[in-house]
């Protein structure tokens, strides 16, 4: 298995991506060409990433030779904080359409549940978290205005399936109440030290998808100084044990311990000897003993928590 069958369209999301958050935009274009070659169908961008052009650079590169067409590829973006409101969400949608290039999303998600007041994109763009005397301002939004809009963009076809981010259960439990479009898929941080048992359970019953991000825990937020000084899933003891048993690499035994239960997943690489390395988690099996042994290394480690951006914003709690 390496593709999930998301409900509503029974299109086939693939379980393995490229994650785009933190691709340096010079090299950003070559890295999703490259992973276009090494196998890679699923992008996951964001408007926040700041890097919309250069990807779609890369894979209009690759329809050029010839590598791949359109409708290959599963490209998923995300609607930014301050663009909740309807009035701003079909003009952004579009915006980053034609920043990537292309004429419609596979799937667009909301990014966090938190409505920040708007900034115009010639203002600033991405407008990240803050305004321009470094407060954060919230705006009055709800996620029912905001979801509606979102299903407008299917009606329009600028998004085939669409979905959330950032959520939980109650949160959720309410979106479906006036959903007229149920949300294909949730993305959420989901790694061995936070493995959201729960929530994976409560995604299930449901039939939303789920997307893990931020596979490899704190790996990815050594860069931005944000990695708690929690101690390396891939130095781990039970993670180096199964890798050995299996002879896999820990990278890919971290990213199979969430595959083989159905939950996609979108590591971030730059080097093509880890994209080929990320790709190739789905050529294995563990055994339930592998699997439970690696659930049990959750301690509840959150890094990506916009109550570090603002108390307020403590959408966990
Ligand atoms: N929805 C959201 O709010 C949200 C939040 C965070 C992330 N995301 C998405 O999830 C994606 C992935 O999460 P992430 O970027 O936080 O981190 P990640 O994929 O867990 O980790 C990336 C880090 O691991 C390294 N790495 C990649 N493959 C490796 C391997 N096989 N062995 C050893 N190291 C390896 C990368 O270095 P190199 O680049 O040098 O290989 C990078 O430092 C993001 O790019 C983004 O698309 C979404």
């Amino acid at each position: 298995m390496s593709t999930v069958v998301l409900k509503r369209t029974n299109q086939k999301m693939p379980l393995v991506g490229l994650g785009l958050w933190k691709i340096p935009k010079p090299s950003c274009a070559d890295t999703v060409y490259n992973a276009i070659k090494a196998g890679y169908r699923l992008f996951d961008g964001a408007g926040d990433y700041g890097n919309e052009k250069e990807s779609g650079d890369g894979v209009r590169r690759a329809i050029a030779d010839g590598l791949v067409k359109r409708e290959d590829l599963f490209i998923t973006s995300k609607l930014w904080n301050t663009f909740h409101a309807k009035e701003h969400v079909h003009a952004l949608a579009k915006k980053q359409l034609e920043l990537w290039g292309i004429d419609y999303f596979d799937l667009f998600l909301i990014h966090f549940p938190v409505a920040l007041q708007y900034v115009d994109p010639n203002h600033r763009y991405p407008p990240e978290w803050w305004g321009d005397d470094g407060k954060v301002y919230l705006a009055n939004t709800t996620i029912q205005e905001t979801w509606t809009a979102m299903e407008e963009l299917v009606d329009a076809g600028i998004a085939k399936n669409i979905g959330i981010s950032n959520f939980q259960s109650s949160l959720i439990l309410d979106l479906l109440r006036y959903a007229r479009y149920e949300p294909q898929v949730l993305q959420v941080e989901l790694h061995p030290y936070l493995n959201q048992q729960p929530l994976v359970d409560f995604c299930k019953a449901w039939g939303i998808a789920v997307t893990a991000y931020s596979s490899f825990g704190p790996q990815g937020y050594i860069e931005l100084g944000m990695d708690k000084s929690a101690a390396s899933l891939f130095s781990n003891d039970t993670v180096q044990q199964v890798a050995t048993a299996t002879k896999k690499t820990p990278g890919q035994v971290i990213l199979r311990w969430a595959t083989q239960r159905g939950i996609a997943v979108i590591p971030k690489s730059t080097t093509d000897e880890r994209l080929a390395e990320n790709l190739g988690n789905l050529k294995f099996d563990l055994s339930e003993e592998q699997l439970k042994s690696i659930s049990g290394l959750n301690i509840n480690l959150r890094l990506n928590d916009p109550v570090l951006i603002d108390p307020r914003l403590s959408i966990f709690a």
